[in-house]
């Protein structure tokens, strides 16, 4: 299982250490879990913040926006060297032109569907995306309960990836701990995001690890 643990869930005070620790855990990734207060009910943080964070960070950067209007911020989100940019399929009116603008920007594309959006709306463009982002909680926090319908989502999704020839790769994010990360594992997840867990473990390192493992 690939890991992507998710900054939001740090001490926005003391970043450092939180970097520090990813950089030296054997995490695949960095989650950085970008809010604007309107396609979520939450403001998290901007590209100044990034800008420093991706300056300690030795992990790859998967940046996931939760903001209206995705496609105006490409440039930012490749100026920050980031390997993955996600944004939501509910925010993209053109999801196909941003998607293409995403790849000739260099970067890997994700896209995003929230708990009520099937995945059957993206059967039309998941062989031009390398990442499906499954939200499994509402975006917006960090520290929510997972939601159990999304195991079936991911297996449809799962079918929907095999049945075309993509090459995508199935990332689940929202309410991963000990007990939802080996039900993801079987219903098909490539890839996990964890901030709470990971962040309020005694050991988040080795928290990082247990999930690898799966
Ligand atoms: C929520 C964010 C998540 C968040 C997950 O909107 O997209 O990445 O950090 O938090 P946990 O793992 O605590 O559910
Ligand atoms: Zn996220």
């Amino acid at each position: 299982m690939k890991t992507s643990p998710s900054l939001l869930a740090a001490d926005f005070a003391d970043l450092r250490p939180a970097i520090e620790m990813i950089n030296s855990s054997c995490a695949d990734y960095l989650h950085l879990d970008v809010m604007d207060g309107v396609f979520v009910p939450n403001i998290s943080f901007g590209f100044p913040v990034m800008k420093s964070v991706a300056k300690v960070c030795r992990k790859p950067l998967d940046v996931h926006l939760m903001i209206v209007e995705p496609q105006r911020w490409i440039e930012n989100v490749k100026a920050l060297g980031a390997e993955i940019m996600t944004v939501h399929q509910e925010a993209c009116v053109h999801l196909d032109s941003c998607v293409s603008r995403i790849h000739a920007a260099g970067m890997k594309a994700g896209v995003s569907i929230c708990p009520a959006t099937p995945v059957e709306t993206l059967s039309d463009i998941i062989t031009e995306v390398d990442v499906v982002l499954v939200m499994s909680v509402n975006p917006g926090f960090g520290g929510q309960k997972f939601i159990p319908r999304s195991l079936d989502k991911i297996r449809r999704l799962r079918r929907l990836i095999d049945d075309s020839g993509s090459k995508a790769i199935i990332e689940v994010d929202g309410g991963v701990n000990n007990v939802t990360a080996p039900l993801l594992a079987q219903a098909g997840a490539d890839m996990l995001v964890a901030g709470s867990y990971v962040f309020s473990a005694n050991d988040p390192a080795s928290t990082i690890a247990s999930l690898e493992s799966l």
